[in-house]
This record gives C-alpha cells, structure tokens and sequence, in this order.
C-alpha cells in the first residue's frame, strides 16, 4: 500500500480566522494525506482586543523583523514532509511576530530546509510587503516555494480598516447598520475549499511546476494596482516610523510611548488621505507606465524572488 503523503500547517491565529481558512482549504484533503498541524505560540500571548497603544507600539519591530519570540516546536524538525503549507497574517505590512519570529528561529530553518511550500494568507488586502519577506526567508532556509493563496477583505480599502480596527481594539466582528462585518468575507473562506484540487494532485503525482498558475486560475491571488502603489508609499512610512519609535526604547517602553501616539495619530490619517491619492496615482500610472504596473502586478501574484 502506497503511504500517504505528509504534509504539515504551521500557523498562528489571534481570533481563529486563519485556523478556519487552513479547514476549508483542506477540508476535501481529508483522507488523501497525513496532516500534522504546528501552531506557534508567542512566549508571551499578544492581547486579543487589543489595547490601542499596545497595538501600534507592536509595529517596529514586526516592522523591523525583530519579533518576540515563540515557544518551542512540538514538531520532530528532522521528520519527513512532501509539503509545508505556511499560514500566516501580515502585520503592519509585514509577516506577523510570530510568522517571523519561526522564520528566523535554527528549528524553523531546519524544517524548511529542501521543503517544498505553499503560502496561505489570511489578510486585510496589504499583504505584499511581508509575502516578500517571507519569500526571502524560504529561500535563505533553503525551501521552494510551489504556491500562494491569498484570502483578503474585499471590502473597499478605507472600510476595511474602520471595520478591522474595530474588530481589533473592541472584538467586535459583527456587521453594524452602516458597516460590514470585519475580516475576510464568510463566502471567501467557504469557497476556498477549491484550491484543494490542484494540491491534491500536486502531492499525488508529486509534481508542483504548475500548481500555482492552477491556483491563480482559480483565482487563489488577486490584486489591484492602487494597493502596489498604497503598500509601496506605506512600508516606506513604516521603515521612517519605525526606526524612530526604536531609537528611544524597546517594546512597551514608557520613554518611546510619545512617538508611539503621534505615529497613531498620523497613519490613520495617513491612509485617508493615501488612499484616495494612490487610487488616482494608480489610475494615472496605468495610462502612462500600464506595462510597469502590470509587470508589478504579474510579479507579485506569481511566487519568485527578484
Ligand atoms: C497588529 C495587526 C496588524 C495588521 N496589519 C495588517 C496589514 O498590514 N495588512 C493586512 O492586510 N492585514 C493586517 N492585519 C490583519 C491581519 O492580517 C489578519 O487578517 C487579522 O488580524 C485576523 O487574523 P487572525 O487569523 O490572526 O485572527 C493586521 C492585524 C493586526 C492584529
């Protein structure tokens, strides 16, 4: 009898969205394959609500990659596995503390090493910075990558963060009379169910060169120009922000909690007005330099590294 193949999810979720979106896209995997589920735990949890300011203070150094650190692994890092499937949420633009924080750790690399991986996200729709990084961690660890799934709000920009502030700081995730529920739609996540084809054949015939345009043709990855151009002026914001915060204290600490307000005070405006600006940027950038944008556009759904 043939075995089964291996394949384990390392993840971490705050509110269970990213766990759920893991069951529905592997749900019809069930019985195919042997699943080992890794979660990562923060040595000290991150608050779900969140304080406001524990919130924005949290910013440099996911920002910065230097994360708090996680637990140990439960996971025999020397097992066997013919796929890593790697379920993350972006951070300030950024992959989350403790997506980074198993990315740089000596157990998490000795995981990776010649593995092939898939990509899973659960974001709010500005993810492209931190798959960035994320690429560049795989390929230092020495893994490939074979797919990306990108699940996102798809509510306009500007009320998906009104709705995920919310949600944020209040735990309210329900919609109201003016808003819509936060996060990433119900009919997104039950839908997801869908990519689970192209993986099961991947892992049955052991062969990954065309899974990800099968996922992209199932649409596991779509992206509006004016978010290349939104996500392109705020992680340079970030990077200022985040230097300047750092440079009077570490995480929590009181003598850097005054830059701390006047970045919280300054994004939010920021991404009002940003955001209209980049859609007109955008527009203007897809009549005068379409083909740039659209190679952006095509670099950022395929999974190489330039
Ligand atoms: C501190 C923090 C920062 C976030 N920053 C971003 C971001 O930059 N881009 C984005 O698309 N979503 C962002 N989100 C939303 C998360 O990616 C994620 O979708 C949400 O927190 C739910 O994830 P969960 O599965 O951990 O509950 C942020 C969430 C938190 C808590």
């Amino acid at each position: 009898m043939n075995e089964r193949p291996k394949v384990l999810v390392v993840y971490y979720t705050q509110t269970g969205q990213l766990k759920r979106i893991i069951d529905h896209v592997l749900a019809p995997l069930e019985g195919k394959a042997d699943f080992t589920f890794e979660e990562l735990v923060p040595v000290t949890p991150f608050p779900f609500p969140w304080g406001k300011q524990q919130f924005y203070d949290t910013m440099p150094e996911t920002v910065q990659s230097t994360p708090r650190g996680i637990e140990p692994l439960k996971v025999d890092v020397n097992a066997h596995f013919d796929l890593v499937i790697l379920a993350y949420q972006p951070w300030f633009l950024s992959p989350s503390q403790p997506t980074a924080a198993f990315l740089q750790s000596e157990a998490g690399k000795q995981l990776l090493k010649g593995k092939k991986v898939i990509t899973l996200l659960g974001s709010r729709n500005m993810w492209l910075n931190a798959q960035e990084r994320v690429k560049n961690y795989l390929h230092q660890a020495g893994s490939t990558l074979v797919g990306n799934i990108v699940l996102v709000d798809k509510s306009p920009n500007l009320i998906s963060v009104i709705t995920i502030l919310r949600w944020a700081f209040k735990g309210k995730k329900e919609a109201t009379r003016f808003l819509p529920q936060a996060g990433v739609q119900e009919n997104e996540i039950l839908t997801s169910e869908r990519f689970a084809g192209p993986i099961a054949a991947a892992l049955q015939h052991d062969k990954w060169d065309t899974l990800h345009s099968e996922l992209l043709s199932l649409d596991a990855v779509e992206l509006l120009p004016n978010l290349v151009v939104l996500e392109n002026k705020g992680i340079r914001a970030f990077r200022f922000w985040a230097k300047f915060i750092s440079a009077k204290g570490g995480p929590g600490a009181a003598s850097r909690q005054g830059r701390v307000s006047m970045y919280r005070a300054l994004l939010l405006a920021g991404i009002f007005v940003l955001t209209p600006i980049s859609l007109v940027t955008s527009i203007i950038q897809l009549n005068l330099k379409k083909a740039k944008l659209r190679r952006e556009v095509d670099y950022y759904k395929g999974i190489s590294l330039r």
